[in-house]
Parts: C-alpha cells; structure tokens; sequence
C-alpha cells in the first residue's frame, strides 16, 4: 500500500504524516528532508543553486565514496545521514528554508530525489508536493492538506526565532516557488488543517482509509 500526503509548507504535512503512518503501522518518508539535504549540501560547498550539474557530482561523488545522503524514514520522524553523520538538525534553518525551493526547481535533482524515493519498498506514507501527482500517481490514496497563510506562519514561529509577520512573507513567496514544479494531484482528498487538533485531522484521513 503506498499512502501520499502532500501540502503547503507548514500545512502539518509532518506531523500528520507521522502520526497516521503510526496509525497503520507503516513508515513516512518525508521528500522535502531530502530537498532539504541538497540544498544543505549546495549552501556548505559553495555550489551553484541554479545549476544542478555540480550538485549532482558531489551527490555521486559522496555515493561513491559510501558517503551518500539516505533518508532515514524512523517512526519518530525522519532523519538524514551522509555516512556516520546525522544532518538532520542542520535542515531547518532559515538559511535552507530560503534556497530549498530554488534547487528543488532543478529538474535533475527531482530525478535524483524521485529515484531515492522510488528505490524503497512500500508500504509506506510518502509526504511532500507532488507524491500523488508525480511520483507515486499509482497511490491507492492521496491526501492534499492546506490552511492559510498566517495559520501556517502562527505554527512555524514556534519552531524559528523571527516575527510572525516575516514567516508570513516568507511562506508565501515559498508557495509561489514552490507551486510553479508542484501540482497536487486532482485526485487527492483536500484537507483544512486550519482548524481541528492534530488527532482530529489524523482521525479525518484515516476515515478515508479503508478498516479504520
Ligand atoms: O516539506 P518541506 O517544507 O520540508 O519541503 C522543503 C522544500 O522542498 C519545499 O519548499 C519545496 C520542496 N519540496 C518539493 O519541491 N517537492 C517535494 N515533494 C517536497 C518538498
């Protein structure tokens, strides 16, 4: 069973991820921790953001070296390793929020976070912005969540220094960026995150899922 949930940055997509994959009993894997990763990688060598060709060298180059990026798809919550090292804490900052729409722009490095994706074996939940549309338009069930900008800005301030008026900005610029390389899929079931507790939206999708 392959399950995909996609959403606007700081729709909740993590948390409820996380916790309807507990509910069935199969892993999440965030796609954006990924993005996420790459951009890192690009901001810590001085690589270009625009051009994916350096970026997809020193990817192969680490994978060469047994040193590549793997997600870790823990119930917990995901992590990403390069080797012996858990970047994870490194993935959040403002600095990354900022770039990660513009490498994720880069279709070549779609492909190399498509691929990863690809490579596991489901069941799993599969979270981002095109899980159901692009990558796994196969899914027996799609989920989009979304709420409004300032709901969304009101979360993400409990998680970053910064006033809630420039997070507000910020997001929705993120949205545009992010909108133009990912649609959701027309037939993924929308979802308000804006009101409700985290188990009642959990609650909410998995009554669509068949024997909850
Ligand atoms: O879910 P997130 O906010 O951690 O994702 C970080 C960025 O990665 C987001 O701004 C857009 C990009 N992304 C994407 O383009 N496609 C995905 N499937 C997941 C994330």
């Amino acid at each position: 069973m392959i399950v995909t949930i996609d959403g606007v940055a700081a729709s909740g997509k993590s948390s409820v991820s996380s916790g309807v994959a507990r509910a069935l009993r199969i892993p999440y894997l965030s796609s954006g921790l990924l993005y996420r990763a790459a951009t890192w990688a690009a901001l810590q060598h001085g690589l270009s953001l625009t051009d994916a060709q350096p970026l997809l060298s020193l990817l192969d180059a680490w994978e060469a070296a047994g040193q590549g990026l793997k997600l870790r798809p823990l119930p917990t919550g995901n992590q990403v390793w390069q080797g012996e090292h858990d970047l994870t804490a490194l993935l959040h900052t403002a600095e990354v929020d900022a770039r990660v729409s513009t490498v994720a722009a880069l279709p070549e490095l779609r492909d190399w976070v498509n691929a990863q994706l690809r490579a596991l074996t489901p069941p799993f939940l599969a979270e981002g912005r095109d899980m159901g549309s692009t990558v796994f338009p196969q899914a027996d069930h799609k989920f989009f969540l979304y709420a409004s900008p300032r709901v969304r800005a009101g979360r993400r301030v409990l998680e970053r220094d910064q006033s809630i008026e420039s997070v507000e900005a910020a997001l929705k610029l993120r949205d545009e960026q992010d909108a133009r390389q990912s649609a959701p899929a027309p037939d993924a079931v929308r979802i308000d995150t804006g009101s409700g507790t985290l188990p009642e939206i959990i609650g909410q999708v998995l009554a669509y899922l068949p024997g909850r």
